[in-house]
């Protein structure tokens, strides 16, 4: 029987449109479930979305429609672009499915039946942007990260998860099985939040239930809690598993969601898979092992310059631009540039560079040199070598090893360095073409010793050639397919196997015309068009306006007196009972101001803090709903008197005068 390969995508929450963050996530999956494909393993990858909570129950109030309507609107936002894109995705789960549901509350009610969960009195902070409980450590992480998190207090009944009751079977995972969380300073993170510095008794329970929302998935017999997220959403990988499938080998994840699963998740399972007689603070039984997820592979962010992409900043790489080149492209680059667990910053200028370098240069120069020469030289049929000099042999070993060389980097989650090490063999192949100068060895037909070196060059340009093909299918399958062919080979490339990948065996056909791999990218015009791209996607709610008539001439000494200053948004909340009103703290570079904004309509409290804005600094102090506010924020204003704040350029610091 094969080997079972089960790996899965977090699973999106619903209210973000995808970005190139999630799409690299997928892709990534995507490649590594094509690649398990290819290794003959029986492979199952699920995809899909995370609909319930605070954050949906309160972009649905907004639109004055039920949290099921906006789910039910939006999950398909991501469902079609995984399929536009030809992923692979074997399931899409949505957590508002009716089976995950009762899996949910069937395995609540089975831990509760084990006493690891009970009722207590939560009083502490919630990141609604997190969707999480945090801790005042948490907090100041956090803030080091440079992340806006808008926190409230809250303070409600609750269920609480013995977490802390797990401590010694989660140390014991993470020095007994290093690779339950790849790469290795990521585990390094994990251990240090479970035990600082080595000492126990850090781990508090965990809040598993709110009562605050009603949009989520009902607590057994108490139906005024419903069940917290996270708990909710890890679950799905369980609920959606495919019969026999079960644990996963791979779940891929970004840092930012590090602790659910590497902490969280492992506990609720070693909760639900342990048995009576199992000692919690004895050994970590290998049975439970065995149940647990092999491996979360953690990737780093893709961040715009120096920031990280968020909706607030306005720097989102959205697919539509990321898939400009085509979905090929868009993989290869994000497989190639990203160095897995790392941050990496992204521009069109790199992405654009490495295309023309790797595939419009590279590969398919490569491609298009060797088959015209196979025409030209043999009629298209791919000699058989008999001769090898020693730069031959050189370049045979070199292709022979690259394959095990790729193969092995794939296996230990090097991923570029996989795709690093087969365009270096391809590079090899260009020198190798230089210096054997077939055009010179083909001169002469009747010079037989020339004729032979030329078989030789011919017929290794096409075994690399070939290998490339079906090493690179899971990361390029359509170029990829397009190399197949045009080596005279017949079928799909995507159903070869690794396994069966001889790399010395002869051509079973002439090769046919070089189908055109990739186009060489004008940087200048490309660059232009993925700004009309950006520019038409960054209008989705048309504004309306009839514009109005200016006002009256006014002098400058009056224009004067309005003191404008850049500032700071540091924090925002929602003033408790106004649709409208938010609260935020406003530096101003000479002072830290609390400004109460009619503005909430427009934004949510997350998207506002870490913003610049213009603030009107020397208006005198007024109360709205009995909170003083010092200042103004400038917008623009449609006839709907939606408000749209003023952004100063981005280098503008706090207190810097608008004039
Ligand atoms: O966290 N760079 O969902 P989410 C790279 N619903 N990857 C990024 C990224 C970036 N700048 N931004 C986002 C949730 N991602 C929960 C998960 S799982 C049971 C529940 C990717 O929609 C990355 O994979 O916020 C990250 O982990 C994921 O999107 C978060 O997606
Ligand atoms: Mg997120």
């Amino acid at each position: 029987m094969p080997k079972r390969f089960f790996i899965t995508t977090p699973m999106y929450y619903v209210n973000d449109r995808p970005h190139i963050g999630h799409t690299y996530t997928t892709i990534l999956v995507d490649v590594l479930a094509r690649h398990h494909r290819m290794l003959g393993e029986d492979v199952f990858f699920l995809t899909g979305t995370d609909e319930h909570g605070q954050k949906i129950e309160r972009a649905a109030s907004d639109r004055g429609i039920t949290p099921q309507q906006l789910v039910d609107e939006v999950a398909p936002n991501f469902e079609n672009l995984w399929q536009q894109m030809g992923l692979t995705q074997d399931y899409f789960v949505r957590t508002t499915h009716q089976a995950h549901k009762e899996l949910v509350q069937q395995r609540y009610k089975e831990l509760s039946a084990k006493g690891d969960i009970y009722k207590a009195e939560y009083e502490g902070l919630y990141s609604l942007s997190d969707e999480a409980f945090v801790t005042e450590t948490q907090v100041k992480e956090l803030q080091a990260q440079g992340l806006g998190h808008t926190l409230t207090t809250l303070k409600e009944e609750s269920y609480f998860f013995r977490l802390s009751a797990y401590e010694n079977w989660l140390i014991q995972l993470f020095d007994r099985y290093p690779e339950f969380v790849r790469p290795e300073f990521r585990l390094n993170e994990v251990k240090r939040f479970v035990a600082p510095n080595g000492e126990r008794g850090h781990l508090q329970d965990l809040s598993i239930s709110r009562t605050s929302i009603t949009w989520g998935i009902p607590i057994p017999d108490d139906e005024k809690h419903v069940v917290y997220v996270w708990f909710d959403a890890l679950l799905s990988y369980m609920s959606a598993c495919k019969e026999g499938h079960w644990p996963p080998q791979i779940q891929v994840i970004g840092k930012d969601i590090l602790r659910f699963h590497a902490i969280y998740w492992p506990a609720f399972l070693m909760s639900m898979f342990r048995e009576e007689g199992d000692d919690l603070n004895g050994e970590l039984p290998d049975r439970i092992r065995q149940q647990l997820p092999q491996t979360i592979l953690t990737h780093g962010w893709w961040l715009m310059g120096e920031t990280k992409i968020s909706k607030s900043l306005g720097n989102i790489v959205r697919p539509k631009e990321l898939l400009h080149f085509g979905v090929d492209a868009a993989r290869f680059y994000l497989i190639r540039d990203m160095q897995l667990g790392h941050d990496r910053s992204f521009t069109f200028e790199s992405f654009i560079e490495r295309l023309n370098a790797d595939l419009a240069n590279g590969l398919g120069n490569l491609a298009s040199r060797s088959i015209s020469m196979l025409h030209k030289y043999r009629a298209g049929v791919v000699p058989i070598p008999n001769v090898w000099d020693e730069s031959d042999n050189e370049i045979k070993d070199m292709i022979s090893n690259t394959a095990t060389d790729y193969l092995e980097k794939m296996e230990q989650n090097n991923y570029s360095g996989a795709l690093e090490s087969l365009w270096a063999t391809l590079r090899a192949l260009d020198g190798y073409i230089v210096k054997s100068q077939p055009w010179n060895l083909a001169k002469d037909a009747s010079n037989s010793a020339d004729s032979a070196k030329l078989d030789t060059v011919l017929a290794q340009l096409y075994r690399a050639l070939r290998m490339t093909a079906v090493l690179a299918t899971p990361v390029m399958p359509q170029i990829c397919q397009l190399l197949w062919e045009s080596l005279g080979l017949s079928g799909k490339v995507v159903d070869q196997r690794f396994a069966g990948l001889a790399i010395e065996s002869p051509a079973p056909n002439p090769v046919k015309d070089a189908l055109p791999l990739f186009s060489r990218i004008d940087k200048d015009v490309a660059l232009s068009e993925i700004e009309a791209i950006q520019i038409a996607n960054t209008q989705p709610d048309k504004p309306r306006l009839d514009v109005p008539e200016l006002r009256e001439t006014t002098d400058y000494d009056t224009f004067w007196k309005t003191d404008l200053r850049v500032g700071k948004i540091l924090e925002a909340q929602r003033v408790p009972k106004s649709e409208k009103l938010i609260k935020m703290k406003v530096d101003i570079g000479l002072e830290i101001r609390t400004v109460v904004g009619g503005i909430g309509t427009a934004y949510e409290p997350e998207q506002l803090v870490g913003r610049s804005v213009v603030v009107v600094a020397n208006l005198a102090p007024r109360k709205l709903m009995g909170i003083e506010s010092h200042g103004m924020l400038l917008c623009a204003s449609d006839n709907n008197s939606k408000p749209y704040l003023i952004v100063p350029s981005d280098s503008a610091l706090p207190g810097f005068i608008v004039k």
